[in-house]
């Protein structure tokens, strides 16, 4: 495998000298709903504000897969971005190609090892090097609710999957869309993946990080795809191709009592004016409430030429890391801060019992890397799982016994 060059005149440059130097930065990235468009708007004004020309490079698709398309194309032509939102083991991917960055001086000047989590700042590393810098941390696992729909349809907050069945059948019979979704392979594979969730952690990991075949063929996972197969009973007629945040907003105007979804969703909310525990409510997703699948935002550094793109590169890491721009990123995105100990006050309920359960799920082995959001397999594997759960939504055929056996055999082809 290519090693990662590390040959940039910036690393010896002081922080001073670096922050001095203004110069261009393009940034891919696929922030592109309200929510999302806020978050980011904060780290441009920030760049702007330090003298640094900002030119944004905005992808849409929710879950970043035609970004990274795009991305993939302009490496090939030998122009990437100077930096990009790659996150999980993607960012080794580019490591092992030799296009990223050493952000180490920036890192050991914001100590960014005592500050973040090592979950976080691992993930963070190509070869125990910083090339990338962190943004936040998404759980995952939420289920998002209107209130007023339960209230109307007579309906209890589920707590497990089979009264999640129970309930959404109320809502349904009361005239509402008991589950916002989308039909899109990543957010097939995000309820899917809080289906399995709820089966246990050990399960989780051994389907999906330990990639046991015995596990991807188990009864439990048959349970699995039997349980997300009865979501199809629950989504409208147009679910269909339709972009999660559109999902969003049909939990935000009344049309549809839940949305399970990672809290980007909550930056939906957030953008329309509403407010936790009052317009809407969050809960872990059904049968998973002392677990934490996480989603580590990042954007990884390119080698790019010249002293200005390059010291504009390494102030954009400086910057991402500062507790400011980590608070009110986070505010708008729906999200936790990476950052350790920063001051909680501004945060609202749900991004209180994320961070305490971020931190409790730790030390119980109980906080794990979201497979639907590329943080657990490579890329190929993400993507085999992904076309079996979407098939399997979408056929009227495929019985839950022949899903597992296709999944088995997808994931031993693409971890090959
Ligand atoms: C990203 C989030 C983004 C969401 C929807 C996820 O994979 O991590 O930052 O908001 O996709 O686009």
């Amino acid at each position: 495998m290519k090693k990662i060059a590390f040959g940039l005149s910036t690393v010896a440059l002081s922080l001073a000298a670096a922050t001095a130097q203004a110069g261009e930065v393009e940034v891919l990235h696929w922030w592109t709903s309200g929510g999302e468009a806020a978050a980011i708007n904060v780290l441009k004004q920030e760049m702007t504000d330090a003298g640094h020309t900002w030119k944004d490079f905005a992808v849409a698709g929710g879950g970043g897969e035609s970004a990274m398309t795009v991305l993939k194309s302009r490496a090939i032509a030998g122009n990437p971005p100077a930096s990009a939102q790659i996150k999980g083991p993607t960012i080794q991917e580019w490591g092992d190609l030799g296009f990223l960055t050493n952000l180490d001086d920036v890192a050991k000047q914001g100590d960014w090892d005592s500050v973040l989590p090592s979950v976080v700042s691992s993930a963070m590393k190509y070869d125990g090097h910083y090339v990338a810098a962190p943004v936040n941390v998404h759980r995952v696992n939420w289920m998002w609710a209107n209130p007023e729909v339960f209230k109307k349809a007579g309906a209890s907050i589920p707590t497990t999957w089979d009264q999640f069945i129970t309930e959404a059948k109320k809502i349904k019979a009361a005239g509402y869309t008991p589950l916002a979704h989308g039909g899109q392979a990543w957010q097939d594979a995000t309820l899917f993946e809080a289906i399995a969730l709820a089966k246990g952690s050990k399960f989780y990991n051994s389907a999906f990080l330990s990639l046991s075949d015995d596990t991807l063929r188990s009864q439990d996972m048959i349970d699995v795809f039997t349980t997300f197969k009865a979501m199809r009973e629950f989504v409208d007629p147009g679910f269909s191709g339709r972009d999660w945040n559109i999902a969003t907003s049909m939990v935000i105007n009344g049309e549809a009592a839940m949305q399970i979804m990672g809290d980007w969703a909550k930056g939906e909310f957030t953008a329309a004016g509403k407010k936790a525990g009052i317009d809407y409510v969050c809960y872990p997703a059904p049968g998973t409430s002392g677990q934490f699948t996480f989603n580590i935002d990042s954007l990884a550094m390119f080698q790019v030429d010249g002293d200005d793109a390059q010291a504009a590169q390494q102030d954009l890491a400086r910057l991402i890391l500062e507790p400011k721009f980590q608070e009110t990123f986070n505010l708008n995105k729906g999200s936790i801060p990476a950052r350790l100990n920063m001051p909680r006050d501004k945060f609202d309920t749900c991004a209180h019992a994320s961070m305490d359960a971020f931190l409790a799920s730790s030390t119980t082995g109980d906080l794990l890397p979201s497979y639907a959001h590329g943080m657990a397999v490579n890329s190929m594997v993400q993507g085999a799982i992904n076309d079996v759960v979407t098939n399997f939504f979408n056929s009227e055929s495929i019985t839950a016994e022949e899903a597992v056996d296709k999944l088995a055999r997808a994931v031993k082809a693409a971890d090959m």
